[in-house]
């Protein structure tokens, strides 16, 4: 498609990026009430063709973006006609789900998230503007930087897990991967940081179910990854659907207007979710459309996605008074502002030529790579993996996610292209020697399938073999927005397959590929070796086939605590001490109680009678095929004034015989403070790759921001006093010491 010159177009070009300001006023000054309406909407637009009653308004100018639309000549139409026949020539935002990829999948983000690799983290979200930008679209509506506590919630699987800091990190280098150095280059599409703020707090894991999160945990839990992602120049926000502290996200004055705008000076664009103005009227804050639009317009909602209740009331507010002019042209600045800086002025049009598809061998190579650095080695029975190809006769490959292309991907994947995916099976036949023969039997249809009769082929499959491969899980559909479960243990008769199958004696390796944490302790103890991998994207096949097999070494963790069983959700490392913390020293197990008991509460704590208080694997947690040792923890100080830095250093030793990666945390605790502070809190970490015998010193540094937290005098900023801290593995483990911030 040959590019359109405009006014507007020549405008921007002789006057270049630093007037954006006096561009975006004098298009604003020529523009009617209604035409700045229709910047505010955003309109479903999926579908081959454009229909006429969305045709007439495009051409009208009562659009201002479109979503679900990805066909490059139905994007350049849409373009069209808002370039050369809307009053203004205005183009127009195309937004698109791209969570986790386009055309080539990479790992759900909780999978990524695992990675604990920034720079894997941008490269994925680079390819995925790039696959983006060419089919026409401009934006998308990620990452999900919600803290996500519940794996019960099925949108666990688009967020970086329980963690404020590591979330605030890879939500931050996604952005950086999707909007790249200069959001206006063609290959570049706008990020949007969603959902502002809270919707992982969702009651019970239900979706758009009610949160309640005092201002303490909002601000030290839940708001830091959105600064994170404003401080790394996000250009969109989204709102939450859900509501905080009684207000609903998408009419809350505090977050959208005190947080976001004045104390975080944010000047990008606020969506709201889909609909989610006019739901404002469902939850019971508004009683109709009108007061809807009025709440989310005094909030700070730029942009209304999918629903009409600015088109069809703003000018009335104006009219009436109710909402001032001015305010309506703040919210239509913000709009164009984003168009401006995307370079739609200039270049509007998808570019086809640009698309490298079917996915190139350098994507495949990073999918791969994502899915190996997700993937998490959570048992490794004396040792079992990596194993020898070469020494392997007879394999069996059981279970309902071993040859999966369109479950492997996982959710939110409506452009993937599932013929592109690479099973386990097909990377097992591909890549074993030609003289290991390979049995497969997938016994069940789906991960819910109850039907046992393929058990004794499973079963007899696995006694010939050297090794089972036992491929279990979730499908996508079991993850993902309004998908969330009460029972997270494998779905169907997976365990009664896996227990069967353990039976046998044969060794057993299960890999596990789910969109959340599943309560596994039966996996555990009937595998010899457990790979937990998420839903791995296009390359999960070839990226467990080279773990497995020694090709690469297993470095995921853990960005999520995995309960041993439901009912200990929520639960999560960085935690309250409360007046009664557990110890494994004073636990009671409902089995030791007497029959009859008397009611004693006497020296008890916070923990379950049947699950005590420890997770099954903490945050932060995941095996290598190397022998890690920690020691040596140095601070350079044990008093620093605020001003101050300190650097903290340990050492780190494989000891075992296999290369290894690990992933050095730090964690700080602040002992006393004017609001309790959680027994834990992540505040650095380092990946570091270590040849069997090598020592590394890994070298953290604290600064007085690393400290600081939302306080009771409701001001962000450190308190004097005593701080823990520990490197190590995971945030059960650790090296630890102490430091004094003097006042
Ligand atoms: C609703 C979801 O909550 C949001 O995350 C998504 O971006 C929009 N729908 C658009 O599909």
């Amino acid at each position: 498609m040959t590019k359109t010159m405009s006014v507007l177009d020549r405008t921007q070009e002789e006057t270049g990026p630093e007037s954006e300001d006096d561009f975006v006023r004098a298009l604003l000054s020529k523009m009617s009430l209604e035409d700045k309406i229709g910047q505010l909407q955003q309109v479903d637009a999926s579908g081959d063709t454009i229909s006429d009653a969305l045709r007439d308004a495009v051409r009208a100018g009562k659009i201002g973006a479109i979503i679900n639309q990805v066909d490059p000549s139905v994007c350049d139409a849409f373009q069209k006609i808002a370039v050369e026949e809307s009053p203004h020539g205005i183009p127009l935002l195309i937004g698109r789900d791209v969570i986790h990829g386009f055309k080539t999948i990479f790992p759900i983000p909780l999978g990524q998230a695992a990675t604990w690799n920034p720079e894997l983290i941008e490269a994925c979200a680079r390819v995925s503007a790039e696959e983006a930008s060419a089919a026409g679209v401009n934006w998308t509506f990620s990452p999900m930087i919600d803290i996500s506590r519940d794996a019960r919630w099925g949108r666990i699987a688009e967020s970086f897990g329980e963690d404020p800091f590591l979330t605030a990190t890879l939500g931050a280098s996604m952005i950086r991967g999707y909007q790249g150095e200069d959001l206006s280059a063609p290959n570049t599409i706008a990020a949007c940081a969603k959902h502002f703020v809270g919707y992982g707090a969702s009651e019970s894991g239900r979706d758009y179910d009610t949160t309640n999160i005092p201002l303490n945990e909002l601000h030290n839990i839940y708001l830091p990854p959105f600064k994170a992602a404003a401080d790394a120049g996000v250009a969109t926000f989204m709102t939450s659907f859900g509501d905080i502290d009684g207000v609903p996200a998408s009419g809350n004055e505090y977050i959208l207007k005190n947080v976001l705008r004045e104390s975080w000076q944010y000047d990008g664009l606020v969506v709201s979710d889909w609909d989610s103005v006019r739901q404002l009227s469902v939850h019971g804050l508004t009683d109709g459309d009108r007061n809807a639009a009025k709440e989310a317009v005094s909030a700070g909602v730029d942009m209304e996605m999918a629903g009409s209740a600015y088109a069809a009331h703003l000018a009335d507010l104006v009219a009436d008074g109710e909402i001032d002019l001015s305010r309506v042209n703040e919210l239509t600045e913000n709009v164009l502002r984003l168009k401006f800086r995307l370079g739609l002025f200039s270049a509007p049009y998808a570019r086809p030529e640009a698309c490298t598809l079917p996915c190139a061998q350098e994507k495949l190579d990073l999918a791969k790579q994502a899915a190996i650095e997700s993937t998490v080695l959570l048992e490794n029975k004396g040792g079992l993996l990596p194993l020898d190809a070469s020494r392997m006769n007879r394999v069996a490959v059981i279970g309902p996610m071993s040859d999966q292309p369109y479950e492997q991907l996982g959710t939110w994947i409506f452009d993937g292209d599932e013929a592109l995916s690479q099973t386990p099976l097909a990377a097992f036949r591909a890549s074993l020697p030609a003289h290991v023969q390979l049995d497969y039997v997938q016994t069940l249809e789906t991960t819910r399938a109850r039907d046992t009769d393929d058990f004794e082929a499973a079963k007899l499959a696995a006694t010939n073999a050297d090794i089972a491969f036992v491929f279990l899980g979730e499908e996508s559909i079991l993850s993902g927005e309004a998908h969330s479960r009460a029972d997270i243990n494998l779905p169907g008769a997976q365990s009664a397959l896996l227990e069967q199958l353990s039976a046998t004696g044969t060794p057993v390796v299960c890999v596990i590929m789910a969109g959340r944490p599943l309560t596994i302790s039966d996996v555990v103890e009937n595998s010899d070796a457990v790979l937990f991998a998420w839903h791995g994207g296009t390359m999960s096949g070839p990226a467990l086939y080279e773990l497995i097999f020694g090709l690469a070494s297993p470095s995921g963790r853990l960005p999520v605590t995995f309960p041993k069983m439901v009912g200990q959700i929520p639960i999560y490392y960085n935690h309250k001490s409360t007046g009664r913390p557990a110890s494994d020293n004073q636990i009671t197990h409902i089995d030791d109680i007497e029959v009859g008991a008397k009611q004693t509460s006497f020296g008890m704590t916070a923990f379950h009678l049947d699950a005590g208080f420890r997770p099954l694997f903490p945050f932060g947690f995941g095996l290598s095929y190397g022998k890690i040792v920690y020691d040596d923890l140095q601070l350079d100080r044990h008093q620093i004034s605020p001003n101050e830095s300190i650097r903290i250093s340990a050492r780190i030793t494989n000891c075992g015989k296999y290369a290894a990666s690990e992933t050095a945390q730090l964690y700080i605790r602040d002992v006393a403070a004017s609001v309790t502070r959680p027994v834990r809190e992540l505040k650095s970490f380092q990946k570091i790759h270590l040849q069997p015998g090598e020592t590394e010193t890994v070298v953290f540094e604290l600064t007085e921001r690393d400290l600081a937290f939302y306080r009771r005098n409701k001001s962000v900023g450190t308190e004097p006093g005593e701080f823990q801290v520990w490197v190590g593995a995971n945030a059960d483990a650790g090296l630890t010491a102490r430091f004094v911030l003097e006042a």
